[in-house]
């Protein structure tokens, strides 16, 4: 099973690539790979299983955080009392997006990032991301508030980019009254 360690610190030049895209059939050690990023995500946000195994609450994980340049993530979200859905996304591209921007009023957060970056990272309140699921049929995700950010967070992590990129340097909390807080 995955644990903290095996996740790629922010320090890591890896974690800067853009990732490539994956060439479909999966091969057995990728799909391994997914349902061990699965458990691993929903471990950590259930508080006994995040305590037995010092993990880190985490929505979502790109391949590329456990060193595989590839193009996937999988976002793990809680939709009711402990009631999860897990999304697994090959080759994303987003689609479409809203007008409105919001902002995780706390702070975005990362597993990579091992330190609190206050500051304001504007995302699309809502998209559309198409790719493809596990056996190779194309898909599309509607996604707004909470899971719109994770998504485009993760996507982000395809492109070589983190969400500490995305604050202004000089002035972490512009547009804190422009933007939605959720
Ligand atoms: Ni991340």
């Amino acid at each position: 099973m995955l644990l903290m360690k095996d996740v790629l610190d922010e320090k890591d030049k890896r974690l800067r690539k853009k990732s490539k895209e994956v060439v479909f059939p999966l091969s057995d050690e990728t799909k391994k790979r997914v349902n061990d990023m699965i458990e691993f995500l929903t471990n950590s946000q259930i508080e006994e299983m995040a305590e037995k195994y010092k993990l880190r609450p985490g929505m979502g994980l790109a391949a590329v955080q456990l060193g595989f340049l590839e193009r996937y993530f999988v976002v793990v979200h809680e939709y009711d009392d402990g009631k999860f859905d897990n999304y697994v996304i090959f080759n994303p591209e987003l689609v479409s997006t809203s007008e409105e921007i919001i902002y995780v009023g706390e702070g975005e957060g990362c597993l990579s990032v091992n330190r609190d970056v206050p500051g304001i990272v504007p995302r699309y309140a809502r998209c559309t991301i198409e790719g493809y699921d596990i056996d190779g049929n194309r898909i599309r995700v509607r996604a707004r508030e909470e899971l719109a950010i994770a998504f485009q967070h993760e996507l982000d992590h395809l492109n070589g980019i983190l969400f500490v990129d995305k604050i202004d340097k000089k002035d972490p909390f512009k547009g804190k009254d422009i933007y939605r807080e959720i």
